[in-house]
């Protein structure tokens, strides 16, 4: 069941999608080679608390931090702990926020230092493949118009979309209705409305789109080691057109 929010709802979402950026923001500017995912997990966590929110992901479902830092071939889920990150290494990080019982996600993935030019090109047909599907989330139009915006981009410059992962509903809960896949035919499943809110999240890689998890049971990297990366936003589609709740600053 999709829930619609009202204009009242959809503002106590843009303030979660504030401090989710402006949290995100501050983790931004920390990487450097050398840091831990660890400390960049205290900064997120840090920066939510004080603008008054809390950490959306830390004890959901048994997660044990407040954001996901997965490098290189890590594509979600990546837990932060001891890791130094090195120059080179490319790092998504996921974050999100409860701000007044309503949630806000996103992601972005950072070069750390200089990084190769393959990597550089994932990380541009990633974010391209994200500004695609926000602009394809127009009022009138259905969830796979969404999902065909991202994988006709992307494997049009040669690089594949996971599929075990999705894009989601977002609202009071994480995840609510509908699924957003990465991948589909357009013109499928339900119809945009205005008051559907959707965090909208294209996971692509450099090779195979096969994912496998870890051990820990959270750790999801491509099956052939190679790179992916990761762009989120929380996305609200009105009458006029969709509001991206997740850049209070533009991007
Ligand atoms: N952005 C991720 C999602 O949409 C965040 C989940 S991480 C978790 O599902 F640890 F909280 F599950
Ligand atoms: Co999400």
């Amino acid at each position: 069941m999709i829930i619609l929010k009202t204009a009242a709802e959809l503002e106590r979402m843009r303030r979660a999608g504030e401090v989710t950026a402006r949290a995100l923001a501050r983790v931004a500017e920390t990487i450097r080679p050398g840091i831990t995912t660890r400390e960049l997990d205290r900064v997120a966590e840090e920066a939510i608390r004080a603008a008054g929110g809390i950490p959306a992901f830390k004890g959901y479902r048994g997660y044990p931090a407040s954001i996901c830092a997965s490098v290189n071939e890590v594509v979600i889920h990546g837990i932060p702990g001891d890791r130094r990150l090195e120059e080179g290494d490319i790092i998504s990080i996921d974050i999100g926020a409860v701000v007044d019982g309503y949630y806000g996600d996103m992601a972005r993935t950072y070069p750390v230092g200089a990084v190769s030019e393959q990597a550089r090109r994932l990380l541009e047909v990633t974010w391209e493949a994200l500004e695609r599907a926000i602009a394809a989330a127009q009022p009138g139009r259905r969830v796979s118009d969404i999902s065909w915006a991202v994988q006709s981009y992307v494997e049009a410059h040669g690089f594949s979309v996971v599929r075990d992962f999705t894009g989601h509903g977002i609202g009071r809960q994480m995840h609510e209705d509908p699924s957003v896949p990465n991948y589909g035919r357009p013109g499928r499943g339900p119809r945009l409305e205005p008051g559907m809110v959707l965090a909208i999240e294209p996971m692509v890689t450099q090779g195979n789109p096969s994912v496998r998890v870890l051990g820990d049971g959270w750790t999801a990297v491509t099956a052939d080691g190679s790179l992916a990366a990761h762009f989120e936003d929380t996305v609200a589609i009105r009458e006029d057109g969709v509001e991206i709740l997740t850049r209070p600053y533009g991007e």
